[in-house]
């Protein structure tokens, strides 16, 4: 028998609420709009990079009012750490054919850049007609690679974020809004 785990509503555990529940919902009206305009009259396939972008894509593209094809694609770069442990790697590829597509392709937040420039190559390659990428967060003085999104939601700090689809171990990805962990849980040796 594994040992009971004690359980609490992870909002405890936020520190600093950045972005709360009412912003993100305006800015994804106003980022649905944009989106809506830039590609008018088009057909476009929307590629969300899970796990992150889940919650975000989910409710964006209930904002539009195209013709989507929806796919997801699984990158790895991170582990249990707040820090990027290794190069980001295709762990689960995309099922749709790009070539010819406009291809939007979302991630959760844009930090040092790796994840998007390293899958906006894989997906160049496959000749779509178009390639913009979307972001919900942008840590603008993060990056090592000299990568920029067309679409962007918030910029945030140079903190580790959790909420609204990003996480930490896996958690928190529930949470409605967007903020950061209490210092103390963001290494935590064990969860109890
Ligand atoms: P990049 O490759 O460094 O741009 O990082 C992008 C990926 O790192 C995102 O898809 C996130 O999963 C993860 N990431 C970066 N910063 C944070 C954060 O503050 N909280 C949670 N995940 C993050
Ligand atoms: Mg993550």
């Amino acid at each position: 028998m594994q040992p009971e785990k004690t359980s609490r509503n992870p909002l405890e555990d936020i520190d600093t609420v950045l972005v709360d529940e009412a912003a993100i919902k305006a800015r994804l009206v106003e980022m649905g709009d944009e989106i809506n305009k830039t590609y008018a009259g088009r057909e476009l396939a929307v590629i969300a990079i899970i796990n992150g972008a889940i919650i975000f894509v989910a409710d964006l593209i209930r904002e539009l009012d195209l013709s989507i094809q929806l796919d997801c694609i699984r990158v790895s770069s991170y582990r249990d750490e707040t820090k990027p442990m290794q190069e980001p790697e295709v762990i689960d590829k995309i099922r749709l054919d790009l070539e010819g597509l406009d291809v939007l392709l979302i991630d959760d937040i844009l930090d040092t850049g790796k994840t998007l420039s390293r899958v906006c190559e894989i997906f160049q390659a496959m000749k779509p007609a178009s390639l913009r990428t979307c972001v919900l967060l942008d840590k603008k003085t993060t990056r090592s690679v000299d990568f920029e999104a067309d679409f962007v939601g918030f910029r945030v700090p140079d903190e580790f974020v959790v909420g609204y689809g990003l996480d930490f171990a896996e958690r928190y990805r529930q949470l409605p809004c967007i903020g950061v962990l209490k210092p103390e849980l963001q290494n935590p040796p064990e969860w109890s």
